[in-house]
């Protein structure tokens, strides 16, 4: 076999590889080995790829160049990896996402370079010949664009998602009919750039793109960031499969299309979760008006400190913990981990009501909760447990907000209206802790405060959980 088909096989394999990640991610039990799926189908690619570069003639040069890159790239990859906190794993997989975007628009760009812009050079004659040159044009032209839009989309989550810049949607006025514009510009000179290729075209649309990323994610509104990050990570997916088509590349294609999809499909079980719709979200919060930014305080609150809560919980016989963001902020887990297992040596039934978006990415609770050995079955997710709040006697959110706010249910020019929300203001008392009144990640001020059942249990959620449990032992 020679290296060409060798590195087509291993290619095949790594896909595969791919896949068997994919499905062993899907459940906790087997996400190790997926992950573990995942490295092995990586090492094989990047393998593959170098044995295939060095066979089809790199010179010193690119040599040179090839192992500076992969020595950089692993080296950086290690140390974000390495140091990354598990709170800012959003914010880096959307950096991440934005290399992809980058990677594509170089990719379509040496395209053009190497057959558009020579239309007499070999490459160009060959696809002519083979009545394939306006086939490559396209794939130039729309690699381009959704990559440039993946980059710059990816930048303003980062920045969305680091607190570097407001999380507040951006209102240009008439941004869909912008937004409208820019997709018509792009399909007109899609078409003409087929037909007749210029670099004038390719560097408006590369500037066009980039705008639109920008403009798109920036008009997204914090509560439906979560939807934007597995929409960017879709979107880097089919950004892959355009360099793939360009590159001749299977593998790329086929990852590129298993991203993109899986991305988009988990894009429409978040929107479906948090009552959005898919579309409006993913073209840049159409028909999503900026809401009142809800700052106002709305009555006085009670605090209760932790001793009382103690008291409380061990007199009550069942008890909800609904965790949040803080709790991960606050490496609460292990405390929590711990007062769980204390109140159910006492007897006290403890389940956790999960959210689909507390946190900061997919499943982060559940996460954090199996790092703490906290038992699976006694995890719910939010449309198990809602039912049961009434008949609880104690709600413990822990560092929690947006996903406990009544407002959601309640008040229809809430920015978060109609998101399903965990009803903890439905139970006997609640017990909200925190370390201020400030508002959570969507910028809305929460009613569930100023209830008569709720209390509020100020300071970092771990030293507060670690004196209940001192208090109870
Ligand atoms: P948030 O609404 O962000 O509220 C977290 C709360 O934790 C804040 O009110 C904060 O109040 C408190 N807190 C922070 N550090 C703390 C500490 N050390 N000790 C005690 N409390 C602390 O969180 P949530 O309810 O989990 O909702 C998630 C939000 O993030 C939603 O709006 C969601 O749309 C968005 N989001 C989710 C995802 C995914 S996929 N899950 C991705 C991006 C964005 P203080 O500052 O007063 O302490």
């Amino acid at each position: 076999m020679d290296v060409y088909s060798a590195a087509v096989a291993a290619f095949l394999v790594a896909a595969l590889l791919f896949v068997l990640a994919l499905a062993g991610l899907s459940r906790h039990e087997s996400a190790s080995l997926g992950n573990s799926f995942g490295i092995l189908g990586m090492a094989v690619a990047l393998l593959a790829t170098i044995t295939l570069a060095f066979d089809t003639g790199v010179d010193g040069l690119g040599a040179v160049l090839l192992v500076v890159a992969v020595v950089l790239g692993a080296g950086i990859g290690l140390r974000l990896a390495g140091t990354v906190e598990m709170t800012g794993m959003p914010e880096l997989i959307a950096l991440l996402h934005s290399f992809v975007g980058l990677a594509a628009v170089l990719v379509g760009w040496n395209g053009y370079l190497h057959v558009e812009a020579h239309p007499r050079g070999l490459e160009a004659r060959v696809l002519d010949a083979a009545g394939l040159l306006g086939v490559h044009s396209a794939e130039v032209f729309i690699g381009v664009f959704i990559g440039a839009v993946t980059f710059t989309g990816s930048i303003v989550a980062n920045l969305k998602l680091s607190a570097r810049i407001k999380s507040a949607p951006l209102v240009l006025p008439g941004k869909n009919l912008l937004n409208l514009g820019a997709l018509v510009v792009f399909a007109v000179l899609t078409v003409w750039f087929v037909v007749d290729p210029m670099l004038w075209q390719l560097v408006v649309v590369t500037l066009l793109a980039l705008a639109l990323g920008w403009h798109l994610v920036a008009s997204i509104g914090g509560g439906d960031m979560p939807v934007v990050v597995s929409m960017l990570n879709s979107y880097s997916g089919w950004a892959a499969a355009a360099s793939g088509f360009l590159l001749n590349n299977n593998l790329l294609i086929i990852v590129g299309a298993l991203v993109g999809s899986s991305g988009a499909y988990l894009s429409y079980i978040m929107c479906a979760a948090m009552n959005r719709s898919f579309i409006s979200v993913i073209a840049g919060g159409f028909g999503i008006e900026a809401g009142p930014s809800g700052e106002v305080e709305q009555g006085e609150h009670r605090e209760i400190d932790a001793a009382a809560t103690a008291e409380l919980l061990a007199d009550a016989s069942s008890v909800v913990i609904t965790p949040g963001y803080g709790m991960a902020v606050a490496q609460a887990q292990y405390p929590v981990a711990d007062l769980t297992a204390r109140l159910r040596a006492k007897g006290v039934d403890v389940r956790f009501g999960i959210h689909p978006v507390a946190g900061r990415l997919p499943g982060h609770m559940n996460v954090l909760l199996a790092e703490a050995k906290v038992p699976y079955d006694i995890v719910l997710e939010m449309d198990e447990i809602n039912d049961d709040l009434a008949d609880t006697d104690v709600v413990l959110v822990i560092g929690a907000n947006d996903t406990v706010n009544p407002a959601a249910s309640e008040d229809p020019s809430s920015p978060i209206a109609g998101m399903p929300v965990l009803e903890v203001w439905n139970a006997r008392d609640v017990i909200v802790f925190k370390r201020s009144m400030a508002v959570g990640y969507a910028g809305v001020q929460n009613p569930l405060f100023f209830r008569d059942n709720t209390q509020m249990l100020f300071g970092d959620a771990k030293d507060k959980v670690e004196e209940i449990v001192r208090a109870l032992s």
